[in-house]
């Protein structure tokens, strides 16, 4: 007989945490809701009354504005401050900070932090649901849920296809959590970057390490690039950006090695003439601006799942 399902998360802290059903029924949530965004009144009443703080100590624009979006689409309350404008400047613990949000009881708060763990540090310290934004190099789960279900919607099917993920695999929170959970769903994951941004334990995860950029583009379903993320370099790892885009970049070349089909992918933001290529990024295989889109039937499947469970 089979047993009933039941979404139990309190928080969303990363992919590591989903189970395939978490991820199919949260997916599921999602296509649900992208009805929602297409309506003339785009509003619904399902947070209603429901306070979210949007806590984001690094920048976004994609996820802190699609979480906003979402919030608001479900008529929750949202309030926001970022690392600039917080008391954090002043010396504020993280810790401090997060018991005097909770003292203003919130049901949900949204975290962004370059330090990786601090979502987890968060939901020891309040009563409300605490949702990953990205932690430091750790994970990025609501990104890569919304990979997930682009691919799905274009693919009709997550498991047997190819996802070839290039670049900054050591400090890219999008690759972890893509990796788990492309590969939990079972598609196979290959990567290929400079050696010196390949983790040593990456085979743990799930993903399979490529030796050349034709052997990890050919034949794949979905061809994902990496921001280079400068901010997280203190010493150079790559020898220039102009040698970097000859070696790893994808022009329309490398793309034609990949499925006639394949996706083309990226997180954003998009280093142009970096990491992707123009005429690759905006070409007609790019789905790149409906990770978007998705971004926010995603972040709305989560705020619901999760206030399901308070
Ligand atoms: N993909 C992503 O996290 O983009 P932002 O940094 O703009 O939120």
């Amino acid at each position: 007989m089979a047993t009933e399902y039941f979404f139990s998360h309190r928080h969303i802290l990363g992919i590591d945490h989903l189970s395939v059903d978490d991820i199919d029924h949260i997916l599921n949530t999602a296509e649900s809701f992208k009805e929602i965004s297409a309506r003339p009144i785009k509003k619904v009443p399902t947070l209603r009354g429901n306070t979210i703080i949007n806590l984001f100590f690094e920048p976004s624009t994609r996820t802190k504005l699609s979480f906003e979006v979402a919030a608001k689409r479900m008529s929750a309350d949202t309030f926001g401050i970022s690392a600039s404008t917080s008391s954090a400047t002043k010396g504020e613990t993280l810790i401090d900070t997060a018991r005097n949000i909770a003292a203003m009881h919130p049901d949900i708060i949204i975290i962004r932090h370059s330090f990786s763990g601090s979502p987890h540090l968060l939901s020891r310290h309040v009563n409300a649901a605490v949702i990953n934004a990205g932690d430091g190099t750790h994970e990025h789960p609501s990104q890569g849920l919304l990979d997930m279900l682009t691919v799905r919607e274009h693919k009709g099917r997550l498991d047997g296809l190819k996802i070839a993920i290039i670049g900054d695999i050591l400090h890219s929170r999008v690759a972890h959590s893509d990796i788990l959970g492309f590969s939990r769903m079972g598609s196979e994951v290959f990567v290929y970057g400079p050696a010196t941004l390949i983790p040593m334990d990456l085979d743990t995860l799930g993903a399979t390490v490529c030796s050349s950029l034709q052997e990890v583009v050919e034949d794949a379903d979905v061809v994902m690039t990496l921001r280079i993320q400068k901010e997280r370099q203190d010493d150079p790892l790559i020898p220039s950006f102009r040698e970097y885009a000859l070696q790893y970049g994808v022009t329309r070349q490398v793309a034609s090695w990949a499925k006639p089909d394949a996706l083309i992918m990226h997180p954003g933001p998009i280093n142009r003439g970096i990491e992707l290529m123009p005429d690759v990024a905006d070409g007609p295989r790019s789905v790149i601006l409906e990770q978007v889109t998705n971004g926010v039937a995603v972040r709305m499947a989560l705020l619901y799942l999760v206030m399901g469970n308070s």
